[in-house]
């Protein structure tokens, strides 16, 4: 879960990989640093603290060469400090490394080296990386080869890439099970874990497969699988674009996505006919149906699964992605497994994918990342075409989420033209005008130490991402919960003023939401209504537009996640890059 960007060019880099740093420090924000090779010396530069610490610290960006490599860390071994920060060096400082993920026999590894005569700076897994290929090159004398042979050495997950103080012209890198892209521009090179690294560069990436190993030089690309034998494999064009990673005029970016959401809501609904009939003839014919993801992914999961009960009568079961290994006793040849996932690479999703395929079921799953692993591992995919989401929390990608399994569903069912997307466009639109009210809700309840969400049938997995948004940004202590859960035990947490948010759209549990409303109000609770239809036992209501049911959870996310962005700012959090959190959760 850290942010990697390295660059061959033929200018001085530092100022293009601050920029790139700064485009994938929300991987990761602990820790930051710097390498480059100038005048025959490897420099580097670290340590802990957000991007724009260490440069006020450091001055990375004074960096002389027209090599180098930056991270930003999420750390897993070893605290936060300089010392732990990435780049690490080797103990001749002659070549450095900076990685993404766990290095499991790390532990051996160190003290094989240290037996050898290898000095440690720090408590990383990542440092034992530097070492060997100090070794491996000493010994083999060539940039790849000693990568290669470095990378042999390693269990567990890795995207790392390594620098050579004698070889200025080049940069290697492995992957495996970690992303790591190669960005092909004019006169420069890039290796990267998000595309957006270096997407105002280049838009030729070439995405690298588990166990390839690549050098890169300003103007080519070398990919070898592990048993040394060259990978061909031509550069593909991606849609994003620059002006899609900036904020605009917003204050953040988690802010900018919330109001993307009225053309994001439709452009999820383009896909590909023959690929979309194809995801629900699969669906449709599967012995047993699994749906997993996690977090706010998870909570959309639940979302398809209902319409697909209800509607389509079909069996599915919802499975959190780090729990499904539990879960196999249905999984077979037949079984289709759905995997959600805005980012395509959380490692919990993917470990699912692997125990789903080790079963010999197929995999279906709805991404917005192109090109990333669980795209490109999946037997069929459907993009959720929202655009790069860069704010921690999960905003447009989860109202796209909804969109592009409501698409599932309706073919499922033989509906094969979507309809009201115009209107739904709109709706979100108005929706998004409640933020004034919800600016007010903050002020009024920004203090309290606890917050619940309730509501019934298809709407329940919105109050549980309610929760999930609020908790994220704002570190309110939040639960959400089907509202015919409470008797069974939260009424017990339920005194004077404590705010609970009913989600409640007319219809058929309309009325029954309304009671637990009145169950609540009698306790003493806050009730705050989020609904088409007001009613008098909520003490704030917002209203949200009358849409197809269907789409009911897309306009009712949006207060939800408007509350949960302006509690972040009046808490004086960063909304963009909560605490402990990391937008592409690549460990397990
Ligand atoms: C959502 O706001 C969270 N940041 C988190 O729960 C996220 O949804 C989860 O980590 C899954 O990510 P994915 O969709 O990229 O797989």
């Amino acid at each position: 879960m850290c942010g990697i960007i390295g660059c061959v060019a033929e200018e001085p880099v530092a100022g293009i990989l601050l920029e790139g740093l700064r485009r994938v420090e929300y991987r990761g924000y602990d820790s930051a640093g710097m390498a480059t090779i100038s005048g025959g010396r490897l420099g580097v530069k670290k340590g802990a603290g957000r991007v724009s610490e260490i440069e006020g610290r450091h001055r990375m960006s004074s960096m002389l060469g027209s090599t180098g490599m930056a991270h930003t860390r999420w750390a897993t071994h070893g605290g936060v400090t300089d010392a732990n920060a990435h780049p690490h060096a080797s103990c001749r400082e002659t070549v450095a490394v900076i990685h993404n993920g766990i290095i499991e026999n790390y532990i051996p590894l160190r003290k094989a080296l240290r037996a050898k005569g290898h000095r440690f700076k720090s408590e990383t897994d990542t440092e034992v990386i530097a070492h060997i290929v100090e070794d491996e090159y000493k010994r083999l004398g060539d940039p790849l080869k000693s990568t290669l042979a470095a990378v042999k050495k390693l269990k567990g997950q890795y995207a790392i890439a390594v620098l050579f103080q004698d070889r200025p012209d080049v940069m290697t890198g492995a992957r495996k099970d970690a992303p790591l892209i190669v960005g092909v521009g004019k006169g420069m090179t890039f290796l990267a874990s998000d595309v957006l690294a270096f997407i105002g560069y280049t838009d030729r990436t070439i995405f690298l497969d588990n166990y390839e190993v690549v050098e890169i030089t300003k103007d080519s690309v070398r990919i070898v699988g592990l048993d040394g034998k060259k990978v061909k494999r031509e550069p593909n064009q991606v849609a994003w674009e620059l002006s899609d990673v900036s904020k605009s005029d917003y204050a953040h970016y988690t802010l900018k996505e919330i109001n993307e959401q009225p053309r994001t809501v439709v452009s999820a609904a383009v896909q590909d006919q023959e690929k979309l009939e194809e995801f629900a003839q699969a669906v449709r014919k599967a012995k047993s149906l699994y749906i997993t993801a996690s977090g706010t992914s998870y909570h959309a999961g639940l979302l398809m699964k209902f319409r697909l009960n209800k509607e389509a009568k079909l069996r599915a079961d919802v499975v959190v992605a780090g729990e499904l290994k539990e879960h196999t006793e249905f999984l077979g040849k037949g079984s289709v497994v759905v995997a959600l996932s805005q980012s395509g690479e959380t490692a919990d999703v993917m470990e699912a994918v692997k125990e789903a395929k080790k079963h010999g079921a197929k995999v279906y799953s709805i991404v917005n990342a192109a090109g990333s692993t669980l795209a490109r591992e999946s037997d069929g995919v459907l993009l959720l075409n929202c655009g790069p989401e860069v704010g921690v929390a999960a905003t447009k990608s989860f109202t796209a989420q909804v969109v592009v399994a409501n698409l599932v569903v309706d073919a499922v069912l033989g509906r094969k033209h979507p309809n009201g997307l115009a209107e739904l466009s709109d709706a979100v639109a108005q929706a998004l005008k409640c933020e004034g009210q919800v600016q007010e809700l903050v002020r009024q309840y920004r203090d309290r130490p606890d917050f619940y969400f309730v509501a019934r049938g298809y709407e329940s997995p919105v109050a549980m991402e309610g929760a999930l948004k609020l908790k994220e940004l704002s570190y309110i202590h939040a639960e959400g919960m089907p509202a015919s859960e409470l008797k069974h035990g939260t009424l017990a947490l339920i005194e004077k003023g404590t705010p609970v948010v009913v989600i409640n759209p007319s219809g058929p549990i309309h009325a029954e939401s309304l009671s637990n409303a009145e169950e609540l109000k009698a306790r003493g609770a806050d009730v705050i209504g989020i609904s088409d239809e007001n009613d008098e036992v909520y003490r704030h209501y917002i209203h949200v537009p009358r849409v197809q049911p269907k789409f009911a959870p897309i306009v009712e996310a949006i207060p939800l996640q408007l509350l949960a962005y302006h509690m972040s700012v009046a808490r004086r959090n960063d909304p963009d890059y909560p605490r402990n959190l990391a937008k592409s959760v690549t460990v397990k």
